[in-house]
């Protein structure tokens, strides 16, 4: 028993304290980690600097067994102040292109992103944040076993695929993640600032509706 324990084991107060690094240990996505430790340890994450300027993190939304897995690159303002991916201004569009292939974040659908915090200002994640941020990814895909994976913009597309190719180029092909089909698309913030490209994510969304009712 070190010193500081001993005095914190006089004191009374262990183990209810405990060395902060000892609490950053348990605090770690393991194989065994479910739902319910996984929405403790993502909230008490700082493995990254995000921490330090987030309002909360923001784990995803939706049906936590959903055949239909969206994925966005990290929370903006709104996400940040409320706690739920996607209800800014993407998110209303989200759900216009959700509701256009006759689905609701409410039904059969979850909703996340690569970061589970907001970057300052909306500025891209940094290479290190994303690498930090993943286990928490790849634990909530297992966890959900979605039978499809929509990949939104660039941050989710090459994250998830391990590449840095274009979306463009990424884009109308059936990709697999982990073994799971995985369809690329723009991302919704950047549909907003370039109109013309709506029409090229509704064919992206038909051909992942196609892909999934041939599943
Ligand atoms: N953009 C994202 O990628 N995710 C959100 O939750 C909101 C905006």
């Amino acid at each position: 028993m070190t010193r500081r324990h001993e005095v914190l084991k006089e004191m009374g107060l262990t183990p209810v304290w405990r060395l902060r690094h000892e609490k950053e240990e348990a605090k770690e996505v393991r194989e065994e980690t479910g739902w319910i430790e996984l929405k403790q340890i993502v909230p008490a994450c700082t493995a990254c600097g995000l921490h330090k300027t987030r309002t909360q993190t923001v784990l995803g939304a939706g049906d936590e067994q959903a055949d239909w897995l969206f994925i966005g690159e990290a929370p903006g303002a709104e996400e940040d102040r409320l706690g739920e991916a996607f209800v800014g201004q993407a998110g209303k569009l989200l759900d216009s292109m959700l509701a256009a292939i006759g689905l609701s974040r409410a039904d059969n659908v979850y909703i996340c992103n690569v970061l589970k915090c907001r970057p300052p200002g909306n500025r891209n994640p940094e290479p290190e944040e994303v690498a930090k941020c993943t286990p928490h990814l790849t634990k909530q895909i297992a966890l959900i076993e979605p039978k499809l994976i929509v990949a939104m913009g660039r941050f989710a597309a090459q994250t998830l695929l391990n590449t840095d190719a274009s979306i463009a180029s990424l884009r109308g092909r059936l990709h697999q993640y982990a073994g799971l089909p995985l369809i690329v698309t723009y991302h919704p913030a950047y549909l907003l600032r370039n109109l013309p490209d709506k029409s090229k994510a509704w064919e992206d969304l038909v051909f992942a509706r196609k892909t999934m009712q041939s599943l």
